[in-house]
């Protein structure tokens, strides 16, 4: 007989495994997000931390062996799916806007509130952040991608942006780098400098840009941020200051992101599709010609569903169901994120975005979990490595308490996530 292949862990009896696979190449839009490849009563092996094989419970053992001291793991009436990718988070951060909140539950709009002082929203996080050293935000930020995990995120973007000046945002950036060296999950740092104008360059915006500009070579040089993104909005940078700061940005060697339509609309989307950026994100306001402008250009739409939940933005809900029904029918492929930040939407759970996902867009279990991996791993460029199980892959799987995916976007408020694996490692 031959022998047998061998893995350090098998995990087995998985009620559904959904393996996602086909499309570590290629986006996945329109028909395709309905297909998340399952197999039921599924096996998978790991071995050296990448998934090593696939398939039925009944045929581990003709195919593989456990190696000495290898681990087994009886999934038996649990779902075992790719491990989720939150692909856009403002982590690192001091400080809590609990008190700000307070008027946005006696009515005010996120833009009132910060149109209300100098110090208000994004501003005072910065303060914070700007007083608080780089061990303070390490702390802080190991602990939130702890929760992040527990969660089962195991892959997750995290964007500079509460310094907005020279020390500060390299300060943030150096931090995002330690937390690369100490996590266990894969993190993907993206510079935002362009996050908005701080106060001491209220009257100079244009120098602001211009320094946000200058920053960008050594950032890239010593490997500070592969990503660069810009708020394009009321709030932060217009058109022309985004297109500026973005054409810089690529010339150097940057992969471009952008903040498009959240607030307004300002036609930032068509501008994303002529830049070619990898992620457009929010797009409450989007024209359905900026939809199929970003389908063609195959830049992928990042929803924030959190956001309009936290900011309360009732009136946001049927326009974006709308506008996602026709996103899904011009192939735009759709990702989802938590945006975690402590103004616009304070949460760190990947499962409580694909619910409100299905709550304010309507998207169905199969379109949310494409969009929570293997789209989401589209978005940081990580599609060779993650958001889906297939043969040499990273093996990130995270097993959940329930037994049919569907389960995973109608429960909701407590954690269903039991065991999160990282690159093979129970974690
Ligand atoms: O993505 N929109 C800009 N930035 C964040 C919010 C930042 C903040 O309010 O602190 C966002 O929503
Ligand atoms: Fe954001």
């Amino acid at each position: 007989m031959a022998k047998l292949a061998e893995a350090d862990l098998i995990i087995k009896n998985a009620s559904q495994l959904l393996t996602i696979r086909g499309f570590s190449k290629r986006l996945k839009t329109g028909k395709d997000m309905n297909n998340l490849n399952i197999v039921e009563n599924g096996a998978i092996a790991i071995k050296n931390g990448r998934i090593a094989w696939i398939g039925k419970s009944k045929n581990v053992k003709n195919n593989i062996s456990l190696r000495l001291k290898g681990q087994m793991i009886d999934a038996k009436n649990k779902l075992v799916m790719p491990g989720l990718i939150d692909p856009h988070t403002h982590l690192v951060f001091s400080g809590s806007r609990h008190e700000e909140y307070k008027m946005k539950i006696a009515g005010l709009s996120y833009t009132e509130i910060h149109s209300k002082n100098i110090n208000s929203g994004i501003i005072s996080t910065m303060k914070a952040t700007r007083n608080a050293s780089e061990s303070e935000l390490v702390c802080s930020a190991l602990e939130r991608i702890r929760l992040a995990t527990q969660h089962g995120t195991t892959t997750i973007e995290i964007k500079s942006g509460y310094g907005l000046n020279r020390s500060n945002e390299l300060k943030i950036l150096r931090v995002i780098k330690e937390l690369k060296k100490r996590s266990l999950i894969d993190i993907v740092s993206t510079f935002l400098g362009a996050h908005t104008i701080p106060p001491e360059y209220r009257n100079r915006r244009e120098l602001y840009v211009d320094l946000v500009i200058s920053m960008l070579p050594k950032i890239y040089k010593e490997d500070l941020a592969k990503y660069c993104d810009v708020f394009c909005d009321n709030l932060g940078f217009t058109i022309e200051e985004t297109r500026k700061i973005l054409e810089k940005a690529r010339n150097v060697g940057f992969v471009l992101k952008m903040h498009a339509e959240q607030t307004s609309y300002l036609g930032s989307a068509k501008l994303a599709a002529q830049l070619g950026v990898i992620s457009a994100d929010h797009l409450d306001h989007i024209s359905y010609e900026g939809i199929k402008k970003m389908a063609k250009r195959g830049v992928v739409g990042i929803l924030l569903p959190g956001v309009t939940f936290h900011l309360m933005e009732r009136q946001k809900q049927k326009f974006m169901e709308c506008q996602v029904k026709r996103m899904i029918e011009s192939e735009l492929p759709i990702a989802l994120a938590t945006d975690y930040n402590p103004g616009s939407c304070n949460t760190l759970s990947m499962q409580m975005i694909m619910k409100l996902a299905a709550v304010f867009y309507k998207m169905s279990p199969e379109q949310i979990i494409n969009a929570a991996t293997i789209n989401a791993a589209h978005a940081v460029g990580m599609a060779d490595e993650v958001g889906s199980l297939e043969i040499g892959k990273k093996a990130d799987i995270i097993i959940s308490d329930v037994q049919e995916y569907g389960e995973l976007v109608d429960k909701f408020g407590y954690n269903l996530v039991r065991t999160v694996i990282k690159n093979g490692q129970i974690i």
